[in-house]
């Protein structure tokens, strides 16, 4: 193997640049060429291919996004796509690939290594931590950061003004960003979409706590809990105490950008590294995960059609917690 390309995909996360250095210093240390494929699958279909070396990525482990940027593809679905990506990589002389996405990206990454025997190691990185076979994925713990700066200063308003606040945050349909941030703000309750939740007793503890002066709540809520997320969460409070005072606030995409954690910063250098030392040693269809403290490899046939539980122990403290008890 003398080349190797990589990809980032789907939605960008902190701590993509950060796996781009170290895949670039792992490989030009054994004299292996990186070629970034910019735009993520769409760019793979349409050639757009960029050698990446040690200039390029010298000064890219603090900044947040991916400067081979990333795409949803959705021509990658269809198989015709696949296959001109895969004559563009033969064109290009490239080996193997290494490609940093989330559960999407990664199935896409298995179908593709399927269909074209061609050897692809997958690296973990959604800021919802929903993939499969890794405790953390990259961009996940800034993301955590982000949401709890942000609430900081939400409770300062709520504090002041004595208003409920509920603020959304993303995870698609998984609660992972609610639950580690909503622990860390001391937030009054949190609501994910893995637990279905008990509206009368949430109405119940809310009307509880507003009658006796504790009137600056925060709820965090996942995006896709209930109809409309949080919007939907004020609808049903405004309509049993229409003389409550709340605010809904939807993060939204700030989630995803900024400077990269120390935690993702390392995260990203310790599963690109073994990525590429994967690849490069000939191993395929696999994903790199950190798992229980350690790197483990697992097939990205499990990857992309398995899903990572929530955890079951911050799901006990969050309820013990929660105006919801
Ligand atoms: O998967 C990451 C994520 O940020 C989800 O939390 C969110 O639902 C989705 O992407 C938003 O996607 P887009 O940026 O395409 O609107």
């Amino acid at each position: 193997m003398n080349n190797i390309g990589v990809i980032t995909s789907g939605g960008d996360v902190p701590g993509l640049n950060a796996a781009l250095h170290a895949i670039v210093l792992t490989s030009s240390k054994r004299n292996i060429k990186v070629i970034g494929i910019n735009d993520g699958y769409d760019g793979l279909i349409d050639g757009h291919f960029i050698e990446l070396d040690f200039q390029k990525v010298r000064d890219i482990m603090d900044e947040g996004g991916t400067i081979i940027r990333t795409s949803r593809s959705k021509r990658f679905h269809e198989s015709k796509w696949r296959k001109k990506g895969f004559e563009n990589l033969k064109r290009a002389d490239i080996n193997g690939l290494l490609v940093i996405g989330g559960n999407g990206s990664l199935k896409g990454a298995e179908i593709f290594c399927r269909q074209f025997d061609f050897p692809v190691i997958g690296i973990p990185k959604t800021i919802d931590n929903d993939v499969y076979g890794t405790d953390y994925s990259l961009g996940f713990d800034t993301a955590v950061n982000t949401i709890i700066e942000a609430i900081d200063k939400i409770k300062d308003t709520a504090d002041s003004t004595s208003r409920i606040f509920i603020v959304e945050v993303m995870g698609r349909k998984a609660g992972f960003l609610a639950l580690h941030s909503g622990i860390a703000i001391a937030a009054n309750a949190i609501i994910i979409p893995e637990v279905k939740p008990d509206t009368e007793k949430l109405l119940a503890s809310i009307e509880h706590n507003w009658r006796i002066g504790n009137r600056a709540m925060i709820i965090v809520i996942t995006e896709n809990s209930i109809p409309e997320g949080g919007l939907g969460l004020k609808k049903i409070i405004d309509s049993k105490f229409p003389e409550f005072e709340s605010r809904v606030t939807i993060l939204g995409h700030i989630q995803r950008g900024g400077s990269p954690s120390a935690f993702d910063r390392t995260l990203a250098s310790l599963l690109a590294y073994h990525a590429t030392l994967a690849l490069l040693k000939g191993r395929k269809n696999v994903m790199v995960g950190f798992l229980n403290g350690k790197i483990k490899f697992i097939p990205l046939a499990d990857v992309g059609w398995k899903t990572h539980e929530t955890d079951t122990l911050l799901m006990k403290i969050a309820n013990e917690f929660s105006l919801l008890m």
